[in-house]
């Protein structure tokens, strides 16, 4: 913190004047070099009270007339002081100092002005360039302050516009190792199985070959042969082939059917995260849509149902994984706006050049209060911990960026309806988001 350089520092100390002092001698005085760069001279009582200030332009007039001098110079300087000089306590502020003294100021400047003790007593002189400076000085420092804090800020903001992306990419990250692990179960499980059931299959296979070998050699002894058929329909027995088939084909079709779904998570979590180093990709937004709703699936299942009515829709420019994230931001609101179980549409339709997506839930809505504020950075109804109310103003310049707009209806009680609007022709430039 800046110390106030005290009024105290622009104190020159000169020795008053007493009023009756001769204009003459007054004169004089001002002529001597410590008082060079003294624009006037103070004028004080006995008991040390300011009572004017004699200027030197007053004395410059007076002795300019014919026999100025003469008609003047012995009188004394009472008369011709300005008994109303500004008079400045010492401990007032820099900056109050400075206010009181310019709204009194007059062009050309004519006085300097009257510095006194908590007492009202002379202390002595102030002069105006010297209050300037002060001034310039101060401000200049505030200037570095602010830039400095300016500075600071920038690079805050951006750390925290860092870590809410780290913050949702984590989120997303357990949400979709969540997703995993359901067909990641249940093929764990079916090999289990599998490895189970065709146990006995080999069983049977190895009995069965050991019979066949016994029939096909002739040394082969009755009594080999009929423990080879005694061991070949036990291990048929056990291994019941004839029931498994169907067993077999399900377990099969299931585990390819998790396989596929592990796949497919894989697959929307590049998409999703995938990396805009040619900034401007042609993509098909209603796969924005899929891959944000795969995301935040695990997010969304136990609030809402989601209903989908996905228009065709023409390829358009733009950064697939910020425009993913705008999404997965109205579809986790959507998601966190619900009180009991609800339902999410959304939409895509394309027209007149402009391709909409549309996100509306029947959660509790906002009041005309909340949807003034809710692009705003850091603006959050949410709870510490759930939200830092960076998604929608990130979104905002997200789309901005993008050419497009994103607009809000919404009604306490019944729900919110976000609508984002892109242009098909991308002629805004693409920034790259820090
Ligand atoms: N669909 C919605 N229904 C009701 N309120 C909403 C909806 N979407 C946004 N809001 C309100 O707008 C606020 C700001 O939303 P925003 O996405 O910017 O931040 P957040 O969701 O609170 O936090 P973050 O997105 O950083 O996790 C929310 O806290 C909420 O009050
Ligand atoms: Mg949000």
């Amino acid at each position: 913190m800046e110390v106030v350089p005290a009024l105290g520092r622009l104190l020159r100390p000169v020795s008053a004047l007493t009023v009756q002092i001769s204009i003459s001698d007054v004169a004089d005085r001002l002529l001597m070099p410590e008082h060079k760069s003294f624009l006037s001279l103070p004028v004080v009582a006995e008991d040390g009270r300011p009572l004017g200030l004699v200027s030197r332009s007053t004395l410059q007039d007076i002795f300019m007339q014919r026999f100025g001098r003469d008609l003047w110079g012995r009188k004394p300087v009472g008369e011709v002081m300005n008994p109303a000089p500004l008079v400045v306590s010492l401990d007032t502020s820099l900056e109050e100092a400075a206010r009181q003294i310019t709204a009194q100021l007059q062009s050309p400047i004519r006085d300097d002005f009257i510095l006194v003790d908590e007492a009202g007593l002379y202390q002595g002189l102030g002069t105006v360039l010297d209050l300037l400076k002060a001034m310039e000085h101060r401000v200049a420092q505030r200037n570095r302050v602010l830039r400095k804090a300016l500075v600071d800020l920038k690079e805050s903001q951006a750390q925290l516009v860092q870590s809410e992306k780290m913050a949702s990419l984590g989120q997303m990250v357990a949400g979709v190792a969540h997703e995993l692990n359901t067909p990641l179960g249940y093929v764990k499980n079916n090999l289990q199985l599998l490895q189970d059931l065709t146990g006995p299959l080999l069983d049977l296979a190895a009995a069965q070959a050991r019979l066949g070998d016994c029939l096909a050699d002739p040394g082969c002894a009755e009594v080999d042969l009929a423990r080879a058929l005694d061991e070949a329909a036990r291990a048929r027995e056990q291994a019941a082939p004839e029931l498994l088939a169907e067993d077999l084909a399900q377990l099969f079709a299931d585990t390819q059917y998790g396989l596929q779904q592990i796949g497919e998570l894989a697959v929307g979590l590049k998409d999703f995260a995938r990396l805009d180093r040619a900034m401007s990709e042609e993509v098909d937004l209603n796969d924005c849509i899929r891959s944000a709703l795969l995301i935040a699936r695990n997010s969304i299942k136990d609030k809402a149902e989601v209903q989908q009515r996905l228009g065709e829709l023409p390829r358009i420019a733009c950064a697939p994984s910020q425009i993913n994230q705008v999404l997965l931001n109205l579809l986790t609101n959507a998601a966190q706006a619900m009180d009991g179980y609800g339902r999410i549409q959304v939409k895509s339709w394309s027209e007149a050049g402009w391709v909409f997506v549309s996100v509306q839930d029947n959660g509790r809505g906002m009041s005309p209060q909340v949807l003034e504020r809710i692009f705003d950075p850091f603006f959050t109804t949410k709870p510490v911990g759930q939200g830092t109310g960076l998604g929608l103003s990130i979104s905002y310049k997200i789309v901005q960026d993008h050419g497009g707009s994103i607009r809000v209806v919404s009604e306490p009680g019944r729900g919110t309806r976000f609508l984002l609007s892109l242009p098909c022709n991308q002629t805004a430039n693409l920034k790259r988001s820090a």
